[in-house]
C-alpha cells in the first residue's frame, strides 16, 4: 500500500509532537520533528558562543553541523548533533528562548529542509514543524494545522515542564509561548501559517485521543 506523507503544523504547545508520535505508531510510520533540528543547531551555536544576531554566522554554522534523527518506526525518536546524542539537552528553557531567533535565519533553515526533504522522499513520515505543508512538503498527502487557545498551551508545557523537574512559572510560559508565536509567525522567510489546503484542528477542548482519532479517521476516509 502507498505510505502518505502527513504534515503537521501548528503553533509551539499545541500537541504536535505528541499527536504526530501517536499517529505514526498507529500508522507504522516514522516521526519526524524538524523543531528537534532547530533545536539542535541552536544548541550547538549557544555552546560555540555564536552571535545570535549574525546570519551568516549561523548559516556557517548549520552547514558544519550534521543533525540526525534516528527514525524509529513508531518508537521514541533520538536526535543526535555531531555524532552525539542531544535527546534531553535541546529540551531546556534556554534552548527554547533561543530557537526562534536561530530558526528564522534563511540559511540554517535552507540547511534544515533539505534534510527533512530528503528524510520524507520514500514517503511514510508524519512530519511536524511550522512550514512543512506550505514550504518543506507542499505536496504531502495530508496535511492538518493543529492549534490551541495560549491559556491551554501554556498550561501544558506547564505540566511538561514541571514532569521533567524543572521550575517555571505558568504566566512567564505564557508570554514565553506568546512571543515565540509572534516571532514564529511574524519571521520573513516561511513563517507559521495554515496551508490553504490544511485541515484546521483546535484541540482546545479535545484530549489527544480525540484527536488523533479524528485525524486518523480523516486519513482512513482518505480525506474526506
Ligand atoms: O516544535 P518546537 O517547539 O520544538 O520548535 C522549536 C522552534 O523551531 C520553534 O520556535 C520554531 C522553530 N521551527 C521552525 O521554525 N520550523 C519548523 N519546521 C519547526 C520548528
Amino acid at each position: 500500500m502507498k505510505k502518505f506523507n502527513i504534515a503537521i503544523d501548528g503553533p509551539a504547545g499545541a500537541g504536535k509532537s505528541t499527536i504526530a508520535k501517536l499517529l505514526a505508531g498507529r500508522l507504522g510510520y516514522v516521526y519526524v520533528d524538524t523543531g528537534a533540528m532547530y533545536r539542535a543547531v541552536t544548541l550547538k551555536a549557544l555552546r560555540e558562543q555564536v552571535d545570535l544576531n549574525n546570519p551568516a554566522a549561523l548559516t556557517n554554522l548549520a552547514q558544519n553541523t550534521s543533525v540526525y534523527l534516528d527514525l524509529d518506526p513508531g518508537g521514541s525518536q533520538r536526535v543526535f548533533l555531531d555524532g552525539q546524542e542531544v535527546t534531553l539537552d535541546i529540551r531546556t528553557p534556554m534552548v527554547s528562548r533561543n530557537v526562534s531567533q536561530v530558526s528564522a535565519v534563511p540559511g540554517v533553515r535552507r540547511e534544515m529542509v533539505r534534510l527533512q526533504q530528503q528524510m520524507a522522499q520514500n514517503g511514510g513520515v508524519v512530519m511536524d514543524g511550522r512550514d512543512i505543508g506550505t514550504y518543506v512538503l507542499p505536496g504531502a498527502d495530508f496535511k492538518f494545522f493543529l492549534t490551541a487557545s495560549i491559556d491551554e498551551r501554556a498550561r501544558r508545557r506547564y505540566f511538561e515542564l514541571k514532569d521533567k523537574g524543572y521550575a517555571v512559572k505558568l504566566e512567564q510560559l505564557k508570554e514565553e509561548i506568546a512571543q515565540r508565536d509572534r516571532m514564529d509567525a511574524g519571521r520573513e522567510f516561511a513563517p507559521l501559517v495554515q496551508a490553504q489546503d490544511a485541515v484546521l484542528i483546535d484541540s482546545s477542548t479535545l484530549n489527544i485521543d480525540q484527536v488523533v482519532a479524528a485525524i486518523l479517521a480523516y486519513v482512513r476516509r482518505g480525506g474526506q
